[in-house]
C-alpha cells in the first residue's frame, strides 16, 4: 500500500473493484519501493483510481520540478523518509479535474498550488482535501506556478526572517547559481538591497557571472578569486554584508563568513558540496558571528502569511522580474530528467516535468 496518502487503494486490488462515479480517473505515477540510488529505484507505474469525498478535490497535475530534496528523500538520507512505496515529488501545480459534492470554493478549470506541502506530486491525478488546496491566478506562466512553493518562498523567507535589512544593506551568498540563489538576487535587487555572490570555479564561469549581474547581482566571484589577502578590498563601495546565505558548505561556506560585517549572522539552508562548514575561532570570538539553519519543513507560516509570500512571488514572476532558467521535460521521460537533475548530463538547469 502507498503509506503517504492513506486513500490510495492497494496495488492488488487493481482488478476487482467496481467504482461509484466519485472515483478520480487512475493515475500514472513515479513510485520508489525503498530508498536507494533514485534512477535504479524509481518506476512509472499506474494506480488505481480513488473516491473523492465530498470535501476532496480531484487535481491533474500540470507540472512538477525535480529538487534536490526529491532526491535526497529518495536516496533516504532526507531527514523526513516516507514510508514507501512512495510516490515522488514534493511540489507542482495542477488543475481542478473534478470536486467532492461540498467543495463550493473551487471549480473544474482552476490552477492550484498545495497550500503546505504535498507528499507525491510526481503524478497525474492527487486527490486531496479542499483546505490543503490554494487557487492562484492561471494567467502565472506553468514554470513559475510549479516551482515556486520550495526554492522562491525560501530565499524570501530567508531574506526576511532572519536580519532585519534596509535598501542600501548588503547581503553574500554561494550557490548563487541555484534556483534559491537567482531567487535571492532578484529579490533583493526589487528591495534596493545588493548582493555579492560566489560560485563554483568551472569552465563557463564568466558567461554565468554575466547571466547573475543581469538579474541584478552586484558581485560575483568564483572560489578560487576570493584567495586573497582581504577578502572584503573586493567589496568596493558595497556595504559589509549583514546576512549570509550558506547553500553549498565546505570552503564556499567559510568564503561567506568571511565576508561577514562585525555581529553578521550566516543562515545554512543547503549542503550541496556535502563538506562540513569549518569556521575559525576568531570569527566566533572577535566578530560575533551567529550560524543559523533554515528548513522550510520547519517553518511555521501561518496561512494568510503563506499566501501573502506565494502571491507576492507570482506576481513578481508573472511580471518578469523573478525568473530563472528551467527545462520542461515531458513526465514520460523522467528519467532522462532524473539524471539531468542528478548531474549526470550535464544540464545545470531545474527539471520541470509537464504533465
Ligand atoms: N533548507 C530548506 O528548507 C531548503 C529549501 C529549498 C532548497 N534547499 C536546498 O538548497 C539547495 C539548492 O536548491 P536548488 O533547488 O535551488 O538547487 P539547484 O537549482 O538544483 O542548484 C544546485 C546548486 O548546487 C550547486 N552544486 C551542485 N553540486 C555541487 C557540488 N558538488 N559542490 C558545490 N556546489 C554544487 C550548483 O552549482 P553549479 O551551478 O555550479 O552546478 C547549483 O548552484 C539544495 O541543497 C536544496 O536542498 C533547502
Amino acid at each position: 500500500m502507498l503509506s503517504q496518502h492513506s486513500r490510495y487503494v492497494p496495488f492488488c486490488h487493481d482488478k476487482q473493484i467496481n467504482f461509484p462515479a466519485a472515483m478520480s480517473p487512475p493515475s500514472t505515477a513515479v513510485v520508489y519501493d525503498q530508498q536507494g540510488p533514485p534512477d535504479t529505484v524509481t518506476r512509472l507505474t499506474e494506480i488505481p483510481p480513488v473516491e473523492i469525498n465530498e470535501n476532496d478535490v480531484c487535481i491533474r497535475m500540470l507540472a512538477a520540478p525535480i529538487n534536490p530534496a526529491d532526491i535526497n528523500r529518495i536516496e533516504g538520507v532526507y531527514p523526513i523518509r516516507p514510508p514507501v512505496p512512495a510516490i515522488g515529488g514534493w511540489e507542482g501545480v495542477g488543475e481542478v479535474h473534478s470536486v467532492g459534492s461540498a467543495v463550493k470554493a473551487l471549480t473544474p478549470g482552476d490552477w492550484v498550488i498545495h497550500s503546505a506541502y504535498l507528499p507525491g506530486t510526481w503524478q497525474t491525478y492527487v486527490v486531496e482535501d479542499q483546505s490543503l488546496w490554494y487557487k492562484i491566478d492561471k494567467s502565472t506562466p506553468l514554470e513559475y506556478a510549479a516551482t515556486v512553493s520550495v526554492n522562491p518562498l525560501s530565499a524570501l523567507r530567508m531574506l526576511e526572517d532572519f536580519v532585519a535589512l534596509n535598501p542600501g544593506d548588503t547581503i553574500v551568498q554561494n550557490g548563487a547559481t541555484s534556483i534559491v540563489g537567482q531567487c535571492v538576487i532578484q529579490l533583493a535587487r526589487v528591495r534596493g538591497i545588493h548582493s555579492v555572490n560566489i560560485i563554483r570555479d568551472k569552465p563557463g564561469s564568466d558567461e554565468v557571472k554575466e547571466k547573475l549581474m543581469k538579474l541584478g547581482a552586484d558581485k560575483v566571484f568564483t572560489e578560487s578569486e576570493l584567495e586573497v589577502k582581504s577578502i572584503k578590498s573586493l567589496l568596493d563601495d558595497i556595504p559589509e554584508p549583514l546576512l549570509g546565505l550558506n547553500c553549498i558548505g565546505g570552503n564556499a561556506a567559510t568564503l561567506v563568513v568571511k565576508f561577514l560585517k562585525q555581529g553578521g549572522t550566516m543562515v545554512t539552508y543547503g549542503g550541496m558540496s556535502k563538506k562540513p562548514i569549518t569556521i575559525s575561532t576568531t570569527y566566533f570570538i572577535f566578530k560575533e558571528i551567529s550560524l543559523k539553519g533554515y528548513w522550510l519543513q520547519e517553518k511555521t507560516l501561518d496561512k494568510a502569511a503563506y499566501r501573502c509570500s506565494i502571491d507576492y512571488l507570482l506576481a513578481l514572476a508573472r511580471a518578469g522580474r523573478l525568473k530563472y532558467e528551467i527545462e520542461m521535460v515531458t513526465f514520460n521521460d523522467f528519467h532522462t530528467a532524473l539524471e539531468k537533475a542528478m548531474g549526470k548530463q550535464g544540464s545545470g538547469r531545474k527539471q520541470v516535468l509537464k504533465f
